[in-house]
């Protein structure tokens, strides 16, 4: 039985996900003209140099595997990147997708401030002096005690999509406390579109301002989620458009002035395909951006663009079989650990042997297999990799393209910070994967 439903990440998605995994990677293989390096070899070439800087070798021999190497170095470009792109832009990190101590500080270090949605990242970042009164709660769904709770903290700006959430900030001092509506924007075309679960639809949202201003709760705003690995800068064109013909009518109607415009997050990152870069999607953005009123503040939300290119994920062969499908082989790490973002969001990180890095750390076990397994291979065959717990459908995928591998070899995959240390559960009791996390400069 799989208790992924159970116990892990809400799944986003339907069918097989390693299946899926193996359609990509041959569209993906089968992607640019002759001559050119596919999508593939351009992230291995960058990823072996990247091995050889930060000295992945030693790493792997010093703290075994499986392994996350974090590098803060990474959010801090990616904050920057985000800033040069979308300048006079507030930056939001959102918390849930690694709320990991030394990305906390990191984020923290390069001024940017924070989303949260709970209690608990709440305590995180006030344990790293982050100034709590200037993040976000942006859970459009909350107790009495959260709010209560929230607000003591220092929050004061808050998120709301429903009357029934209107009325649990009763008790809360209205002059001090401001919410941000959420407005649904649907975008099929997103990994995972966040529009069903929260946010009102745009034509419901004046009767839900006016009925907030009825509880006499200031609203300093809107807020939306174009969808999780966006690709195209047109859904928030689409809905900046939107927010702002609404802040307009409603401004007009009621003598108001609102003060922010939250783009959310959603800005995506390359796993097995390429995507837009920041500065192509910004474009289109902050074309749309030129008729935001001076006195609206817009900010950012940013969490898979910070936090995916941050962790690098070690893992390792401890098992193969040559089942009627083909060669299996086990590694210590799958679904319910660190590649907790295939079920949950199909996202398929790319796979590499440590030989095609030009890693070579020490091989603890199958002495006999090592000269062959060791030289770096032209060829890759299709194998199925499977995760380490004793359930079926921990599977990470099927059919992927890999030179040959025996059990002991090291696994590499770049682009593993997003939704992977965060959502990955115990299940079966296998420990979580330490990360060690690489010094800065
Ligand atoms: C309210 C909110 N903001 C920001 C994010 C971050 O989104 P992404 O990782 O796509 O940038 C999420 C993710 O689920 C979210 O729920």
């Amino acid at each position: 039985m799989s208790l992924l439903t159970r116990t892990g990440p809400t799944p986003r998605v339907t069918g097989d996900p390693a299946e899926r995994s193996h359609r990509r990677h041959g569209r993906t293989d089968a992607g640019p003209p002759r001559g050119r390096p596919t999508h593939r070899e351009l992230v291995r070439r960058d990823l072996a140099a990247y091995a050889r800087r930060v000295g992945l070798d030693d790493l792997a021999r010093t703290h075994g595997s499986p392994l996350f190497v974090l590098d803060p170095a990474r959010v801090a470009a990616q904050v920057d990147e985000l800033r040069r792109e979308l300048p006079g832009t507030g930056i939001h990190f959102a918390t849930k997708s690694l709320p990991h101590p030394a990305v906390i500080d990191a984020v923290h270090a390069s001024g940017a401030s924070f989303e949260v949605a709970s209690r608990g990242e709440v305590d995180l970042l006030e344990r790293h002096g982050v100034p709590i009164g200037a993040c976000l709660h942006t859970h459009p769904v909350k107790t009495v005690a959260d709010i209560t709770g929230a607000y003591l903290r220092g929050i004061r700006t808050f998120v709301v999509d429903s009357p029934s959430e209107i009325g649990k900030f009763a008790g809360l001092p209205c002059c001090d406390v401001g919410v941000l509506v959420r407005l649904s924007f649907p975008n099929p075309g997103a990994k995972s579109d966040l529009s069903s679960k929260f946010g009102v639809a745009p034509e419901h949202a004046a009767a839900l301002v006016e009925r907030c201003l009825a509880a006499r709760l200031r609203v300093r705003g809107f807020t939306f989620h174009v969808g999780s690995q966006t690709i195209s800068a047109e859904p928030w064109r689409r809905a900046i458009d939107a927010t702002l013909r609404l802040m307009r009518t409603l401004e007009a109607r009621h003598g108001i002035r609102f003060e922010l415009l939250d783009l959310g997050g959603g800005f995506p990152v390359a796993y097995d395909e390429p995507v837009p870069s920041l500065g192509e999607l910004a474009r289109g953005i902050r074309s749309a951006l030129a008729a935001v009123p001076p006195h609206v503040r817009v900010v950012v939300e940013p969490g898979r663009f910070v936090a995916a290119p941050a962790m690098t994920l070690v893992t390792r062969v401890i098992g193969t079989n040559d089942r009627a499908d083909g060669r299996w082989h086990y590694l210590d790490e799958g679904l319910y650990g660190a590649y907790s973002n295939i079920p949950a969001e199909d996202v398929h990180a790319l796979v590499f042997t440590a030989a095609e890095l030009g890693v070579e750390p020490d091989r603890p076990v199958g002495p006999a297999d090592a000269p062959a397994a060791r030289r770096p291979a032209r060829r890759r065959v299709p194998v199925t990799l499977a995760g380490p717990t004793c359930d079926s459908v921990d599977v990470i995928a099927r059919r992927l393209p890999l030179p040959p591998l025996a059990d002991g070899d090291l696994l590499v995959s770049p682009m593993m910070g997003a939704y992977t240390w965060a959502t990955a559960t115990g299940f079966n009791g296998i420990a979580p994967t330490p990360v060690v996390v690489l010094p800065e400069g």
